[in-house]
């Protein structure tokens, strides 16, 4: 194809001389402002590959004149942060649980940890903020099955409950579905019923009374008041870990269900433990 470059007679523009079927193409040029742009892109993509880290290789990448690494600047910054979070553990480590409390940066420390360690580690059964689910406690009220003082709290954590270890919290209501005879376990649950108002049979109850007093009330209370030392809870309130049912409280007197908790102590620090019971303690419930 010839090439003639010549002047468009419209436009006033030259042609590069390429022509197809009697159409020409103009040579148009490139911005100034877009070319100089490009040349600044490409000299400060150059500057940049010399002075920082860049251009990858199997193992490793350019390190760059400056030494600049966005990770060991992170490092240098967990460092920084678990030096200023050591003096905090430390208070923790030496203080006694009322110091905790009563020292307002403990105390901050210590329910920021407590609660992040009680969502990796409690919530799975206790439920988030210790709301609770059936057979699991609600941690955030002041009904106390072993106690709710920063003393027992921790007591509970350290060894757990029912779970074999020597020092754990252990208490076994019987399963009365071997001892009594199914009327009376009726008329025990009639009676249990009666204790907290809910609704109930008169008669049956009345029948329970005698039954409860003979069997229940040395670790349930005379009135149902619930008795710490051997983990019988309370049966005069509306608060159930199992249900407040008829059918499910005859069912835990037939073959109760023993909830177990671990014990913290072998697989949590001191100190953890220490912020956990703290936390609990402050979800609503703690006592003196
Ligand atoms: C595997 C399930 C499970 C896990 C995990 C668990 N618990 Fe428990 N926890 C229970 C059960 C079940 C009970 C009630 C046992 C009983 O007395 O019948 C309980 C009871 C308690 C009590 C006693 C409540 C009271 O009224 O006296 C406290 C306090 C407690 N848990 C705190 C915690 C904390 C804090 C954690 C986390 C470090 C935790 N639990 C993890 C199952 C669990
Ligand atoms: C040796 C002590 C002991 C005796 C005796 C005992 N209990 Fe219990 N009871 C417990 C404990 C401990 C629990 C909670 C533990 C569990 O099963 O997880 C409990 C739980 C219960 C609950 C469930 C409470 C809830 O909040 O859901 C009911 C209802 C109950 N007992 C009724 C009775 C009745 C009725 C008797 C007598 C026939 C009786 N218990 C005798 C220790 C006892």
């Amino acid at each position: 194809m010839p090439t003639k470059i010549e002047k468009d007679s419209i436009s006033g523009q030259e042609t590069t001389g390429h022509e197809w079927d009697g159409i020409k193409e103009l040579n148009t040029p490139l911005p100034r402002w877009w070319l100089y742009t490009f040349y600044a892109c490409i000299a400060f993509s150059l500057v940049y590959v010399i002075l920082y880290p860049a251009i990858p290789s199997f193992s490793s990448h350019t390190p760059g004149v400056l030494g600049y690494n966005s990770r060991v600047e992170l490092e240098g910054q967990l460092a920084e942060a678990r030096a200023r979070q050591a003096e905090s553990w430390d208070a923790i480590a030496a203080a006694e649980l009322s110091e905790i409390r009563s020292n307002a940066d403990n105390l901050t420390f210590a329910l920021a940890g407590g609660a992040a360690a009680f969502a990796d580690n409690c919530a799975p059964c206790h439920g988030q903020g210790g709301a609770g689910r059936p057979g699991f406690p609600v941690l955030a009220d002041d009904a106390w099955i072993w106690g709710g003082s920063l003393d027992d709290i921790h007591i509970t954590l350290l060894h757990g409950i029912r779970n074999g270890g020597d020092e754990a919290r252990d208490s076994e209501m019987p399963a009365y579905a071997d001892i009594l005879e199914p009327e009376q376990i009726e008329a025990v649950a009639d009676y249990v019923l009666s204790l907290s108002g809910a609704e109930h049979d008169g008669t049956s109850a009345a029948a329970g009374q005698e039954v409860y007093a003979e069997n229940c009330a040395a670790c349930h209370g005379d009135a149902g008041e619930g008795l710490r030392e051997l983990g019988g809870p309370r049966l005069n309130d509306q608060i159930w870990l199992y249900g407040g049912s008829r059918d499910e409280i005859v069912s835990q007197i037939r073959q109760p269900r023993l909830g177990v908790m671990p014990g913290w102590q072998e697989r949590l620090d001191a100190s953890t433990i220490k912020m956990l019971t703290v936390y609990v303690h402050s979800l609503g419930g703690g006592e003196e």
